[in-house]
């Protein structure tokens, strides 16, 4: 890959600066990580680290447990988290699969609430699958890297296929969520410190990358 150096330098940051403690990434179980990209879709990771992820663990500690309860049962555990079609879709999900989870990102997009970046990440994190993912953290630090005020999804994608390193997956992917929430912030990122910097096209004015939303009253 032409980003060989810019893997090296992201691979070291994420070594040394990466949240390694938190707990899906301490876990190889699709279950586990699963529910915590679905949690993560629409919350901060403090508020499903200090108040969701473990007490609902306790409550429905598989896919199964889950796929047995009532979907009353699995809104009553997701209170005070919001978007509560994430709940139903879960529960969906899980009667689907019979509690178990598909191993593939092709089969996982197919189900409920599961979006192509979410079935990417479930796939990279619990089977190892290479490819990359977009939330929206890494859509920023492509439109940044690339330098581009708008794009298209289809556009995006291929950006994300382009910087991607595909010897290291779990990390790569671990590492631009870390990236994007750290470093690459929607206000004053921290250029002097990115891994990324060398070949950042944008980083002479990052905050022009992406167009700015104009804003609605
Ligand atoms: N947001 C969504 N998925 C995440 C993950 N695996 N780690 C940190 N933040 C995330």
């Amino acid at each position: 890959s032409r980003y060989k150096e810019l893997h090296e330098r992201l691979n070291l940051w994420y070594r040394e600066h990466g949240r390694h403690d938190l707990p899906w990434r301490q876990t190889r179980d699709p279950y586990r990580i699963y529910l915590s990209e679905i949690m993560l879709q629409q919350t901060q990771v403090s508020t499903v680290l200090e108040r969701f992820y473990f007490p609902f663990l306790e409550r429905f500690p598989t896919l199964a447990v889950v796929a047995e309860a009532s979907e009353e049962e699995v809104l009553k555990a997701w209170e005070g988290l919001g978007y509560y079609s994430r709940a139903r879709h879960l529960h969906r999900t899980a009667r689907l699969c019979n509690g178990v989870l598909p191993s593939t990102s092709q089969e996982l997009e197919r189900l409920p609430g599961i979006g192509r970046s979410t079935a990417r990440a479930i796939a990279c994190f619990a089977f190892d699958e290479a490819a990359p993912i977009l939330d929206a953290n890494v859509r920023r630090i492509l439109y940044r890297f690339f330098r581009r005020r708008k794009a298209t999804e289809r556009e995006l994608w291929r950006m994300a296929e382009r910087l991607f390193d595909a010897k290291r997956p779990y990390d790569y992917n671990q590492a631009m969520m870390d990236l994007g929430a750290m470093i690459c912030t929607p206000k004053d990122p921290r250029c002097d410190l990115c891994p990324l910097r060398e070949g950042c096209r944008g980083r002479q004015a990052p905050e022009r990358y992406p167009e700015a939303k104009k804003a609605s009253k």
